[in-house]
């Protein structure tokens, strides 16, 4: 078993000394010492062993893999102890918002027992994150894994179904997603009688239409009964009043398919790998300007510098030549190169750095690139994809986007950069969903760290047209 450091380890005095990382000020844990480095995943330690699509998919491929092996005497060992295995996993969700997984599975299980309504696993394929390509990997490539997740899950939950929403652009994954459940269906592992254990477990498929408000959990919940993807007020919470008014967990495609190989490798194995709170494999999705984009499993906690280095040959031009990365998808706000020199690809060390590992899409730019441009552009997206319940959400992404489009010409007032920057502190954790939040930080994070590039348009906009174009700077 792969050994776990304590974070909080006292380092003796003949330690020499290291560097600290001077930027961490509200630290959730304690740096690591310097001889614990994580990242370089022993191919044994490797969950999904079919990413890119090599190998047989199908059940025959997944059994030579190591997929339905025990399940049935996992599911007999009964929803207690699959929880509190995933506890010992320290799994924390995949699908942005890093909820503990093993207490979140708990929530349907209330002490009075069952209340006669049915309860429902709802499994989040959208996959609309800006940058996120992991789950459709798996869904090509191992979906059996996500199929036997879903039994696994669905038994820690009582479940009686299992509901896959997936993207509706995904059509290579759906198919290979059905033939999988087919499959199982055919062999017993699921329907009447799962794995031959007793336990009765439908899985069914819905696909989506690609709104992007749709991988909001509630929205997806709203979409498979038919309705507009629009985001509920909670509470009441899913677990409590979620798919067709029954108990339900919306949970990703990687956190579930995770689940049996912890349960049979053991909460404590997962526990083993990335530091404490930040445990086990990740699927990272590293795109833009390196040399070989990719998707690929890492231990939590790599540095995203050897990330980058190790599996993706490399920022294009060198190391040097990196401006700012996006470590966690669209809604997370960008790094500059001097933070992404030390930072820890985990949910805490990216969050002490005001940024998020979110769903672990790495997006990488260059020196070629215009910073502005490049997050205005996400501002536009984000105007778009507003279901426009909100006000601060629906107005408020409207003039984020219109400023930010403003700015990448430099047709704009210095003053403006401010302004912008309270509108967003009036979105963000004012809305019903966090679109709001995923809206507002990208813009905070450009503001915090490449302001001086806002300037720098601004001036030259007003020393170059400013005067002549009738721009709003002239407007003074
Ligand atoms: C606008 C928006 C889009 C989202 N899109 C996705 C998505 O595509 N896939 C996903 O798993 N979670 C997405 N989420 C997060 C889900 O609401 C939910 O937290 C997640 O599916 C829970 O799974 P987990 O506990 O396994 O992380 C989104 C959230 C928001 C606010
Ligand atoms: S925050 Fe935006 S996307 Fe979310 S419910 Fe409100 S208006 Fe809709």
């Amino acid at each position: 078993m792969a050994l776990r450091r304590s974070a909080t380890r006292v380092i003796p005095s003949t330690t020499p000394a290291f560097t600290p990382i001077t930027s961490r000020t509200f630290a959730t844990v304690a740096p690591d010492p310097p001889s614990r480095t994580h990242g370089n995943l022993k191919d044994e330690d490797r969950i999904f062993t079919n990413l890119y699509g090599r190998h047989d998919f199908r059940l025959k491929g997944a059994l030579a893999r190591g997929d339905w092996y025990k399940t049935k005497e996992i599911i007999l060992k009964g929803h207690d102890w699959i929880i509190n295995e995933m506890k010992t996993s320290g799994l924390r969700g995949r699908g942005g918002a890093g909820f503990p997984s093993g207490l979140k599975w708990s929530f349907m299980n209330k002490p009075g027992g069952p209340d006669g309504r049915p309860r429902y696993l709802v499994i989040n394929a959208d996959e609309g994150e800006p940058g996120t390509c992991k789950d459709r990997e798996i869904l090509r490539g191992d979906p059996h894994k996500l199929v036997e997740g879903c039994l696994v899950a669905g038994r820690a939950m009582n479940a009686n179904a299992a509901y896959i929403y997936i993207r509706g652009e995904f059509y290579n994954e759906a198919s290979n997603l059905q033939e999988a459940i087919n499959e199982a269906y055919k062999a017993g592992l699921i329907g009447k009688n799962a794995c031959g254990s007793g336990y009765d477990f439908d899985v069914y498929i819905h696909r989506g239409a690609g709104a992007y408000i749709c991988g909001e959990e509630t929205a997806l919940i709203e979409s498979i009964e038919g309705r507009q993807g629009k985001p509920r007020l909670k509470p009441p919470f899913p677990a409590d009043v979620g798919l067709f008014g029954c108990p339900t967990t919306v949970a990703n495609v990687e956190t579930v398919a995770v689940a049996p190989t912890i349960l049979r490798r053991g909460g404590s194995w997962f526990a083993g790998l990335g530091r404490a709170r930040n445990s086990g494999t990740k699927l990272f999705c590293i795109s833009g300007h390196v040399n070989k984009p990719c998707t690929v499993e890492e231990e939590m906690s790599i540095p995203l510098r050897e990330l980058i280095d190790r599996h993706c040959g490399g920022v294009r031009g060198g190391w040097d030549n990196l401006l700012a990365i996006i470590p966690g998808g669209s809604s997370v706000p960008a790094l500059p190169k001097h933070i992404c020199e030390e930072v820890l690809m985990d949910f805490d060390s990216l969050r002490d750095v005001q940024s998020g590992l979110g769903t672990a899409a790495v997006t990488v730019m260059d020196k070629s690139t215009d910073i502005v441009q490049a997050i205005s552009r996400l501002s536009a997206f984000y105007k778009h994809e507003s279901c426009g319940q909100c006000t601060p959400c629906r107005e408020g992404t409207g003039w984020l986007a219109n400023i930010m489009k403003r700015f990448e010409t430099g047709n704009a007032r210095k003053a403006e950069i401010d302004m912008i920057e309270e509108l967003t502190r009036q979105i963000e954790g004012h809305t019903i969903c966090a679109l709001g939040d995923a809206a507002a930080w990208p813009v905070q994070g450009l503001i915090r760290h490449f302001r001086p590039q806002i300037e720098a348009k601004i001036a030259h906009y007003q020393a170059t047209k400013g005067a002549s174009s009738g721009g709003v700077s002239a407007q003074l």
